[in-house]
């Protein structure tokens, strides 16, 4: 992230995706934005959870909107080792952004894994984000800190419907559940809602099985090699669909 990137952070969606745009990430802007209305649909001083922090790309978006109504945002994040997320780095430049955003009285880091945290865990919340560990086993767990959520909470799930672990964890556990509705998604962003689904609202998951299957197909391409195949298939990219 550039030193453009001041505490100018008041306002509305646009004003923070100004700042957030500037930090690597994977997240677009139409999932910002969807992250930024639920966030901003809180009631004032409501905490929001957000599971794999990274550089902070989607701590800023969510802090932005808790911050108006003196919101907090928990960010959980072990900041893991290796190539593709970079350790000890990238807590450095995850707690530069959130303090060139001006966010850090509205953001808390804890840095543990979510499944270390989530037992002990008791402080309620009203929002939860997840996109952290991606494989079924820890997407399964995550999925659980929604008991501390309070009816009509939204659910947020990134990569979903893209990533296999993700959607083998919506399979087995948000499909034959009676707490968790769908309700959209923008790109692989999918939003669920605490409260009683209908057999309609399961139709809608199993309807983005075909999408679901298209992603991975892209994903295999890519890995390949073969980003024209993946051309034909509309998706002109050298990055996997998110
Ligand atoms: C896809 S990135 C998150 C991207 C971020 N939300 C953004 O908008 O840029 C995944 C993050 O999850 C973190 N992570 C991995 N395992 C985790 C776990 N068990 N709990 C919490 N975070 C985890 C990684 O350290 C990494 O920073």
């Amino acid at each position: 992230m550039t030193d453009h990137l001041l505490p100018s952070a008041e306002g509305r969606f646009p004003d923070i995706w100004a700042l957030a745009d500037g930090i690597p990430g994977w997240l677009t802007e139409g999932q910002a934005a969807l992250l930024h209305e639920q966030a901003g649909s809180l009631a004032p001083g409501a905490v929001a959870v957000e599971i794999g922090s990274h550089r902070g790309r989607s701590t800023v978006v969510l802090a932005h909107a808790l911050r108006g109504g003196g919101g907090r945002l928990v960010a959980i994040d072990p900041f893991v080792d290796g190539r593709l997320f970079g350790g000890r780095r990238t807590r450095d430049d995850f707690e530069r952004h959130v303090a060139m955003a001006g966010m850090d009285d509205t953001v808390e880091l804890v840095c543990d894994y979510s499944t270390a945290a989530r037992p002990s865990w008791t402080r309620p919340f009203g929002l939860l984000y997840i996109d952290g560990k991606h494989d079924y086993w820890t997407v399964s767990d995550d999925l659980r800190w929604r008991v501390h959520l309070p009816e009509g909470a939204p659910v947020l799930v990134h990569d979903c419907f893209s990533s296999i672990g993700v959607t083998l964890g919506i399979l087995r556990h948000v499909l034959p559940s009676r707490d968790l509705r769908y309700e959209r998604r923008e790109g692989s962003l999918a939003l669920f809602r605490v409260g009683r689904p209908t057999g309609r609202d399961r139709l809608r998951i199993l309807g983005e099985l075909p999408w679901w299957a298209r992603n991975v197909v892209l994903k295999v391409l890519l890995r390949l090699r073969l980003r024209p195949v993946a051309r034909v298939l509309g998706h002109d990219s050298p990055y996997d669909p998110y």
